[in-house]
């Protein structure tokens, strides 16, 4: 009797695991991170700085150190190897930083027309490329990457995408999100064919490069915003975007009938619950007085949480609901969202092109399919989006879309993805514990600052 109930019991606690497992290894992980990389940050909105002073703290001039002075740092130019020192997101302010903003400002400073152009035929060449002709099973953003690579090609060279490169840059954007969410580790050798790639191809680019650069640090800057952040961000934004839709039907009948104004709340919404950054950080570089006696003391690590900030001062925060953004609704300079970063402290240079692109790509998706998924969608978003794509047939019916064949495929969706989530969990707790640890060993960004030689082969 006693081994019956023991048997019961494990077989409840095994069933259970993707209910409980992923949360608790995810805090696990949380936990051995700041054990390992030290309790120095303060983290905003927290207990020393509320929301309401979270935008004037992030635009204090002193909030402006980017890497040097904290260990976080080594954990960041880790990920970001090679040439994290040429990343236009971790460069000090400086003429060095001047140069590669200008450089990055000029790259992007593409006609709204062009931008729409270039995105339609890039998606429209990877939808043609995937049997678009048959329900199929999807990662989101593995179906964006070939995109956005691709894109981010002809904004830098001016010319199309041959296929040896693409898959160049797919292998880097893909190697550096994976090892960031701790799903893989990193793999140097496929960043550094990139590298090489670039440091050759050099003389084809379209632009007048940064001034006072080496052809190296000129390839590594160009891999690090152009064929790295930007794949990254525009995979992940897109694939974001689309999950939201797979997710919530009505939202996404409405968005396929309706204009860009109701899309572009449903980009505005996504991003809000589901920002790109969940930690932006900097490293004050004077002292941010907060009131009588308080202050923030310069070389503070501070740790700006988005996700924190979206949510507060919006009713039930948790609830996908792009009509927060509708006409009539307060401005959004009003509201708790930044997206892009603040304008006062090196918000993203794409915040102009960037959602113009993403919507003609959602728009182009939507055209051609009816988006379902069942799997889970967080913030992170380790799955990489699995996603049902059924190709619309405006002349065949719903029912036809809508049988068994589809249900069947949703319910195996939310069971293969729960499971996974159990094993991925492990994985990244285990990893990650790694990366951390192997970050800390190199420490890339301290012997940068200290003058030391970086150690062979990062
Ligand atoms: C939807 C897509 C994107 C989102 C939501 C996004 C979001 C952000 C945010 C929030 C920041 C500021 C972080 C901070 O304060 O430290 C940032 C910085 C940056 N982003 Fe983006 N980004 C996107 C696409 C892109 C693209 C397409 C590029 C292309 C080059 C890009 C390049 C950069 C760079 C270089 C920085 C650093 C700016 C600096 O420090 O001067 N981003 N991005």
């Amino acid at each position: 009797m006693l081994t019956a109930v023991w048997v019961a019991a494990a077989v409840v606690v095994v069933i259970s695991l993707p209910r409980w497992l992923p949360g608790r290894v995810v805090a696990l992980r949380g936990w051995v991170f700041t054990r390992i990389n030290g309790e120095e940050s303060i983290t905003v909105p927290g207990d020393l700085v509320g929301v309401d002073r979270f935008r004037e703290v992030y635009s204090h001039p002193a909030a402006s150190g980017r890497s040097e002075g904290a260990a976080l740092s080594d954990l960041f130019w880790y990920w970001l190897s090679p040439g994290p020192e040429m990343h236009q997101e971790h460069l000090e302010a400086g003429e060095r930083y001047d140069a590669v903003a200008l450089a990055t400002r000029r790259i992007l400073s593409v006609p709204r027309a062009r931008v729409e152009e270039l995105t339609r035929s890039c998606v429209v060449r990877a939808l043609e490329g995937g049997r678009g002709d048959r329900r199929r099973v999807v990662r989101l953003r593995d179906l964006m990457m070939p995109v956005w690579a691709e894109f981010s090609y002809e904004l830098v060279f001016g010319e199309p995408c041959p296929p040896h490169a693409r898959d160049l840059i797919v292998g880097n954007a893909d190697d550096v999100v994976t090892a960031l969410k701790c799903c893989g580790l990193r793999h140097m050798d496929r960043r550094d064919r990139l590298t090489a790639y670039l440091v050759e191809s050099l003389p084809r680019v379209k632009h007048e490069l940064p001034a006072g650069l080496t052809t190296r640090e000129c390839a590594l800057y160009l891999q690090g915003a152009f064929f790295n952040t930007a794949v990254v961000q525009m995979s992940e934004a897109t694939a974001h975007v689309l999950m939201a839709l797979a997710r919530h039907p009505d939202v996404q009948a409405r968005a396929r009938a309706g204009d860009d104004r109701y899309l572009d709340q449903v980009i505005a919404e996504t991003l809000r619950l589901y920002p790109l950054f969940g930690i932006a950080h900097r490293i004050t570089t004077g002292d941010i007085p907060l009131g009588e006696d308080v202050v923030i003391p310069a070389g503070s690590v501070l740790c700006f949480d988005y996700p924190a900030f979206h949510r507060a001062g919006f009713p039930d925060p948790g609830r996908f609901d792009p009509g927060r953004f509708a006409p009539g609704h307060a401005p959004v300079r009003e509201l708790n969202h930044i997206p892009f970063g603040m304008p006062a402290n090196r918000p993203c240079p794409a915040w102009r092109l960037a959602p113009l692109a993403l919507r003609v790509a959602v728009r182009e998706i939507l055209r051609a399919y009816e988006l379902d998924s069942t799997a889970a969608h967080t913030r992170s978003l380790p799955n990489r989006g699995p996603c049902l794509l059924t190709p619309l047939d405006p002349t065949g019916p719903a029912a036809a879309r809508h049988g068994p064949g589809r249900r069947l495929t949703l319910l195996y969706m939310r069971l293969k993805d729960g499971w996974e989530d159990v094993w991925r969990s492990l994985v990244q707790l285990v990893l990650g514990t790694y990366m951390v640890w192997d970050a800390r060993r190199l420490r890339l960004c301290e012997r940068h600052f200290s003058g030391h030689a970086r150690p062979e082969g990062t």
